[in-house]
């Protein structure tokens, strides 16, 4: 955005402008305090008010009255291509048989059986890198967080290691086509359109597949349940395993960057990690609150809905700024510092939005937080130290699913 652009604007409305321009990727943190210090609520795009703050951002989220249903006519009024029935998008009834007949395979329990097999995912990856690193710069985000979702969610589902490629192609570009569709170019809505063809064939004949030949897999007990009728119609089934994908990596390899990138902007935090891997697992939250991989949400109100003293009629959409409301001063002691022990046993302290709240709770909690905790861990007990190329590092343009486009590091091994 020129300075001529944003020429006469009040701070608050230049503070909304930075908040999704693409410039202002790295680190959207400074506009998100201006638009909490102006009020719970500020004038957004496309006629809907934008929520900064925890308070508000968590009684919205906890209240099933706002519906998630709209949101694909408010941002992609315009689209030529109707991504495929996702519960994401749903309400009850619907959303309560859809998710049911996958929530099985994402409870704490299942999940903690993956940990094993996630281990050495890690391992291999790590020795990669580190066998790479030393010499020459690499990607972190191609050598580490990509790969481990990718190859988890793929595993999980049952797509063959040589499709992964593809997938990671196509999911790319629906991630993208997830922000307004006012925000995206012309070959990126075609490179969406596209891109959900391709899924949708894809899936289809995997699914034909496994049909024919069953396996233990998600796919299978997914496509068993269409077969038996009522349970699940086909585009539902398309509509799953689609959000299972998208949802499942591109959000959590954002949740890997950022925390390798706040280790090395807080050399004292990576200090105390390689101190006591233990905290592994808390920082995996302190991260998630830290730098959101996800940074907002919409919603409708269903019925009128008075929240903090404004009254919405039925029909008036909010955004839901998670990345903001987790950094709300109001919420968490000093919200601007990554403290990895903030989440430890016994504290008291406010649940970070990243994954949600309500209903539409994120289903991969469970399995997102493995990864990262196992990353972590072999991090804590590998790396001396990582070295950046650029700080800030380059950032893709997405606004919903918030994340860098590359994180070069040269890995100095710690020595065995
Ligand atoms: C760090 C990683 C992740 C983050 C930050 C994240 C974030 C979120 C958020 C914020 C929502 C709620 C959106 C809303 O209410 O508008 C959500 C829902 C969802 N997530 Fe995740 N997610 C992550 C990982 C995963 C993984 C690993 C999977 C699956 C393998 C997954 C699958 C889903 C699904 C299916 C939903 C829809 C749930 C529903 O509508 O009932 N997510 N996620």
């Amino acid at each position: 955005m020129s300075e001529h652009q944003t020429e006469g604007l009040t701070p608050v409305q230049l503070a909304v402008v930075e908040s999704v321009a693409p410039n202002w990727r790295h680190d959207p943190y400074r506009s998100y305090d201006v638009l909490r210090a102006a009020g719970p609520f500020i004038p957004g795009p496309m006629d809907t008010q934008l929520v900064p703050r925890y308070r508000e951002a968590d009684l919205i989220m906890q209240n099933p009255d706002w519906s998630h249903a709209e949101e694909s006519e408010l941002l992609h009024p315009d689209s030529d291509v109707e991504l495929p029935g996702s519960f994401l998008w749903m309400e009850p009834p619907d959303h309560t048989r859809l998710r049911g007949l996958v929530s099985k395979a994402f409870t704490m329990r299942t999940v903690e059986g993956l940990r094993a097999r996630t281990e050495q995912v890690v391992a291999d990856l790590m020795d990669k890198m580190l066998a790479e690193g030393s010499d020459t710069e690499v990607d972190l985000l191609e050598s580490l967080a990509y790969p481990l979702p990718l190859t988890m969610v793929c595993e999980l589902l049952g797509v063959p290691a040589e499709a992964h490629d593809e997938i990671r192609h196509m999911s790319a570009a629906i991630a993208r086509g997830l922000d307004p569709d006012a925000l995206l170019s012309p070959d990126e809505l075609a490179a969406r359109t596209k891109a959900v063809h391709a899924f949708t064939d894809f899936f289809s004949d995997l699914v034909a597949q496994r049909r024919k030949d069953p396996r233990d897999d998600l796919i299978t007990r997914l496509a068993q349940a269409e077969a038996e009728g009522a349970r699940m119609t086909p585009t539902e089934l398309l509509g799953t395993l689609l959000i299972l994908v998208v949802a499942g990596h591109e959000t959590t390899v954002n949740l890997i960057g950022n925390g390798v990138l706040a280790l090395i902007r807080n050399p004292d935090q990576f200090a105390a990690l390689k101190a006591d891997p233990d905290l592994a697992a808390p920082a995996a939250d302190e991260i998630l609150r830290y730098d959101a991989p996800v940074h907002l949400t919409t919603r409708t109100a269903r019925k009128e809905i008075t929240v903090s003293g404004r009254v919405f009629a039925p029909g008036e959409s909010v955004i839901v700024l998670f990345g903001s409301a987790n950094r709300d001063p109001e919420a968490f002691a000093d919200p601007d510092r990554l403290d990895l022990t903030r989440y430890g046993a016994g504290k008291r302290v406010n649940r970070h939005l990243s994954f949600g709240l309500g209903l539409h709770y994120c289903i991969g909690a469970p399995l997102a937080r493995l990864e990262m905790e196992l990353s972590l861990r072999a991090i804590a007990s590998r790396v001396k130290e990582f070295t950046l190329r650029a700080d800030p590092p380059p950032y893709r343009p997405n606004l919903v699913v918030r994340g860098m486009s590359e994180l070069f590091v040269r890995v100095e091994a710690q020595e065995s």
